[in-house]
């Protein structure tokens, strides 16, 4: 059974008459990398800030492993790492003795802790290096080496990608893989990069004016499950089958060489075929086509303000 460290209940934001944040619900779970994903201004960073405690709640709460950020602010805390602004390091010091002297700010964090998270971002070769010697990169794992040394059970990223060339974002994506699936910690992290987050979350969220209008997992993304597959079926006389399809079923036909492509649930398909085939046409194959995240982005936040705009209407 999967286990919830993150419950955002009802979680809203005002800041005087503006809604910041609106009514948001979700669960992040052990070992689950989960992505919030939306434009500038749309509502992570304050989401997040409440999340931690760095801004205060207007209505609703959040639980981390159990405990109110409201009512039980320690034991709730307690099980955060988190990292919103870039992590303040020591220049002058070597990365080592910088994560020493956070250790120390806690009890009981020992030597082989510190090494632990080290290895775990993958600095061992540079650890002992100061750190106004390390790249963005160096210095942003470094940060999240601060974050897990004493074991939270949550890891929080406010756009950490930002400012990394893309060969530190694909490092970042595999020790982040590491540190959720090794240490079976949960992770919220934030972007307006979509390409970022296909790549590296588990499930995503998508928030848009303070609203999470959809929250799915990659798989169910790309399976693009909400009736939108697309479909290549060849056929010997294309032009004719795709008129065909089009009148009968009123969906969506383009032509493709020798193949018909519709867009359409996967339960049309074998009426289709069986109509085709019924008008004397001969079918060589259907396959599906691989919509790309980012279409099936375009398209549900499109659908989302479609929906606005006939909502405001009535
Ligand atoms: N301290 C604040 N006072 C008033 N409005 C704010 C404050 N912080 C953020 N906002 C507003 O809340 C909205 C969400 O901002 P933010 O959470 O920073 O978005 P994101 O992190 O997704 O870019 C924006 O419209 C922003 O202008
Ligand atoms: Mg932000």
């Amino acid at each position: 059974m999967a286990n919830v460290v993150l419950e955002i209940k009802n979680l809203t934001k005002k800041y005087k008459n503006r809604i910041a944040v609106d009514n948001l619900n979700f669960e992040v779970f052990a070992g689950e990398i989960f992505g919030f994903l939306g434009v500038n201004g749309a509502g992570k960073s304050t989401t997040i800030k409440m999340i931690t405690g760095l801004a205060t709640i207007t209505y609703g709460d959040v639980l981390i492993n159990g405990y109110s950020i409201k009512t039980d602010f320690e034991d709730a805390i307690m099980n955060v790492g988190a990292i919103i602004e870039s992590p303040d390091m020591y220049s002058y010091m070597t990365g080592f003795e910088n994560l020493k002297y956070f250790a120390n700010l806690y009890d009981n964090i020992s030597n082989k802790r510190i090494n632990e998270v080290v290895k775990l971002v993958g600095l061992e070769n540079r650890i002992n290096d100061k750190v106004k010697h390390y790249s963005m990169g160096m210095k942003q794992r470094l940060g999240i080496a601060q974050a897990l040394l004493h074991s939270p059970k949550l890891l929080i990223l406010d756009e950490p990608t930002n400012g990394l060339d893309p060969n530190g974002i694909q490092e970042m994506r595999i020790f982040l893989k590491r540190i959720a699936h090794k240490e079976n910690i949960a992770v919220l992290i934030s972007s307006h990069i979509l390409s970022e987050m296909e790549q590296l979350c588990d499930t995503i969220g998508i928030i848009e004016n303070g609203k999470l209008i959809e929250i799915k997992t990659i798989d169910q993304i790309r399976k693009g499950i909400e009736g939108s597959q697309v479909y290549a079926i060849k056929v010997d006389y294309p032009n004719y089958a795709g008129m065909l399809v089009y009148k009968k079923y009123n969906i969506e036909v383009e032509l493709a060489g020798s193949n018909i492509i519709l867009h359409c649930s996967e339960d049309i398909i074998p009426n289709v075929i069986s109509y085709l085939t019924s008008k004397n046409l001969s079918i060589f194959g259907v396959s599906t086509i691989q919509k790309s995240l980012e279409e099936v982005f375009v398209n549900i936040l499109k659908s989302n303000s479609n929906n606005k705009k006939s909502t405001s209407i009535n």
